[in-house]
């Protein structure tokens, strides 16, 4: 289901129970982290908050409208995101339809399900245009953008949409980037040294051009969770939120750079960068727990700002998991899997537990058939888009539920010989490991802990999991309630 737009998404919210409005008065400047990251810490990530009076501002703050599994599933317009996965699951199945009449039954609804998808750009202006402000106009301040953390170096864009095209081909990209304020009219850019938005920076850079940026927030919720996803370049993000809300995303062309934006954004920020241009970026309250060290990154010159008569601002705050951001992770997960195993078809389940930030570490279960095969399924992970990312990778066997932590520590501790079953590796780490030994570089571990094969060298014999006779079980259950133990 698709919305009309992010108040269209919070209004479903509030009609299903799931947003809490705040009247009371509180600071954008750190006391909206402190209600925000109680409520997301609640059991099942509390509700989503429509702070109405933020001090000093009279648009309202909308945070946690992703939080939860149910939100983050209602953002794609499903009961579960899992029916998404299982979606893709079934349009990549390759089976070659026999006789005509079976073509039409399966390949038409997979057809016309993909021709919903590419954008639309509409003549004249938009609902995120129905303000503009130009030039001496362009004020940053006027937005109730978060200061999140007592350590942070400044106010910050938490659920950005940047929007950018490849200098060469021309084709798009839309990615999820912090965007610290600097002041008025000047803000940085965090888009980190492997993603998309800083690569087509530096095809700017070698053809000596200055690189244009819209800076989008709100939409319908499937462009906000889009921007995160972590699509292979060239992918049109727009192209994707079409896929998920099953209807194509409405386009107008920007103000003041050359640039489509979703005409039902909340917020749109246009500007351009000098690739020669940086400036310290930073400190911020990260994802990972701890504060993201200063660095230098690029600096965002606004020309224009344009908005709804009356927006709500889409925010987040990044922190200690969990935290709302765990759920677009989850998402990602679940709809990439078939994705994955269609490299990697020995692949049964992946979790990427909250507590391991994404990136940190990926439990994986394998249907294995020959030796070496964990290895195989470590360095092929290491290998694609930003799996690149994982620093640790623990390999499974088929009957272990990668979902559950507990079991996978046990059977971690119990399977491996260290020596023989870990693998160290030395490569590209996510540029927010404050451990690695430069910025962006380091190394990472991956354990097999799958049952070990002769072939493998493994001569002793495997012992079996130990688990009760199917008889005595039965006989226990009938007798069990009379026992009275619980
Ligand atoms: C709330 C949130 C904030 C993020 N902030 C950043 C950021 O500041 N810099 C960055 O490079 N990636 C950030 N990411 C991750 C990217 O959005 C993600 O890797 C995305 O796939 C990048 O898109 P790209 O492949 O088109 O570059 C953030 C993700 C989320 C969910």
């Amino acid at each position: 289901m698709a919305y009309n737009d992010f108040q269209d998404f919070l209004a479903r919210l509030e009609r299903e129970g799931e947003l809490k409005r705040i009247r009371t008065s509180v600071n954008p400047c750190l006391e909206i982290t402190e209600v925000a990251d109680r409520a997301m810490k609640l059991p099942g990530g509390g509700p989503a908050l429509l702070f109405e009076n933020p001090t000093g501002h009279a648009v309202p703050v909308a945070i946690n409208a992703f939080g939860s599994r149910r939100r983050m599933s209602m953002a794609l317009g499903v009961e579960d995101f899992e029916e998404i996965a299982a979606e893709i699951a079934e349009m990549l199945r390759p089976e070659i339809p026999s006789g005509l009449l079976n073509a039409a039954r399966t390949l038409l609804p997979r057809l016309s399900r993909m021709s919903q998808c590419p954008p639309r750009r509409q003549a004249g202006t938009g609902r995120c245009q129905e303000v503009v402000h130009t030039g001496e106009e362009v004020d940053l301040n006027q937005i109730p953008i978060l200061h999140c953390w007592p350590q942070d170096g400044g106010r910050y864009i938490t659920l950005p949409l940047v929007f950018t095209h490849d200098p060469e081909t021309g084709k798009r990209n839309v990615g999820m980037y912090r965007i610290q304020v600097y002041n008025a009219n000047t803000t940085g850019m965090h888009w980190q040294l492997h993603k998309v938005g800083a690569e087509h920076m530096r095809l700017a850079a070698a053809r000596k051009q200055p690189i244009q940026a819209a800076v989008v927030l709100g939409g319908d919720p499937a462009l906000t969770y889009s921007a995160t996803a972590p699509l292979p370049p060239g992918i049109d993000e727009m192209l994707f939120a079409g896929f998920l809300r099953r209807k194509p995303v409405q386009l107008v062309r920007a103000h003041t750079v050359d640039i489509e934006v979703p005409e039902d954004a909340e917020f749109v920020i246009e500007g351009f960068i000098n690739p020669e241009e940086q400036r310290m970026e930073g400190p911020f309250g990260d994802h990972t727990g701890y504060y993201s060290l200063a660095d230098m990154y690029p600096v965002f010159h606004v020309t224009a700002i344009t908005h709804r008569r009356k927006p709500v601002y889409p925010a987040t705050i990044v922190g200690r998991p969990p935290m709302e951001d765990g759920w677009l992770g989850k998402a990602t997960e679940r709809i990439f899997l078939p994705l994955l195993k269609l490299t990697l078809p020995e692949i049964q389940d992946m979790n990427l537990p909250v507590e391991g930030i994404f990136h940190n570490l990926a439990l994986v279960s394998i249907r294995k058939r020959y030796a070496g095969q964990a290895f195989k399924v470590m360095h092929a992970l290491w290998g694609l888009g930003q799996m690149m990312f994982t620093k640790m990778i623990l390999v499974f066997d088929e009957d272990v539920d990668v979902q559950n932590v507990q079991e996978c520590l046990w059977r971690l501790g119990n399977n491996i010989d260290p020596e023989r079953d870990m693998c160290l590796v030395r490569g590209p780490v996510d540029m927010l490991d404050h451990a690695s030994r430069a910025p962006g570089f380091g190394s990472k571990v991956g354990f097999d802990c799958t049952r070990k094969l002769p072939a493998e060298g493994f001569h002793r014999e495997w012992p079996d999991v130990i688990t009760m006779s199917d008889n005595v079980k039965t006989r226990i259950d009938g007798i069990w309630k009379d026992l009275g133990i619980s």
